[in-house]
């Protein structure tokens, strides 16, 4: 096994551990506003996707305004909490890992939060392929996420994507963190085929939305 994967098992072993605290470890910046905004005027309809789903937080935005949504997560613990959060019979949770799934169907928006700056460089075209394939060919995708790295966490220095992370109990996990700049991000994601704003915040929060 190369390392870079033990990097993704170790950041599936990371947020397993967290679920329970994940809220605790919020990121305290300025952005917030702006970014849930946002989320609010993705409102999407039809069948929706999301991808790390995590405890929850974001799926039940989106089923209020879709029919149905498919949450994907690797983290059972995570699913576990979302089920609790969520509780609705339009909403299906599917545990899987993102890095060997593929789309079962198409839908008609794909939704991500916090989850495209866990995906390493090698593996981010490869992401996206994905994206496409599970989409709609007028689907929507929309995405949030953040560039926050603090400096006791970057154990390999700020050019290396592997930063460490802490539970409140001190146990330290080592998992990827993209530091994405929205306007960087937004013309690679071009050079993929896709036509996707990718909008900044005051803070180090973004959000991604467009389509194929
Ligand atoms: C930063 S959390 C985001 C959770 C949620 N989307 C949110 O915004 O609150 C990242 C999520 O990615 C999940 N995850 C990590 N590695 C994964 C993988 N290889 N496949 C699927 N999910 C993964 C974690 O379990 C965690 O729930």
């Amino acid at each position: 096994m190369s390392n870079g994967s033990h990097v993704l098992n170790e950041q599936v072993a990371y947020y397993r551990a967290i679920a329970n605290e994940y809220e605790d470890h919020a990121i305290d910046q300025p952005g917030q506003r702006e970014l849930l905004a946002a989320v609010d005027g993705f409102r999407p309809t039809g069948d929706v996707l999301e991808l790390a789903c995590g405890p929850g937080l974001w799926t039940r935005h989106l089923v209020q305004s879709a029919n149905t949504v498919m949450a994907v997560d690797a983290a059972p613990e995570m699913l576990a909490r979302a089920r609790v959060r969520v509780g609705s019979a339009a909403v299906r949770f599917m545990e899987a890992d993102l890095f060997s799934w593929e789309p079962d169907r198409r839908y008609d928006a794909i939704f991500f939060g916090f989850w495209l700056s866990h995906v390493p460089e090698e593996r981010f075209d490869a992401f996206w392929s994905r994206v496409g394939e599970g989409l709609e060919t007028d689907g929507r995708v929309f995405f949030i996420d953040d560039n926050y790295r603090t400096d006791a966490e970057l154990i390999g220095g700020s050019g290396s994507p592997i930063i460490e992370r802490r539970l409140n109990d001190g146990t330290a996990f080592r998992v990827i963190k993209m530091a994405h700049q929205p306007a960087e991000l937004e013309r690679r994601l071009q050079t993929l085929g896709w036509d996707i704003a990718v909008t900044p915040t005051p803070g180090p929060f973004y959000w991604g939305a467009g389509r194929h």
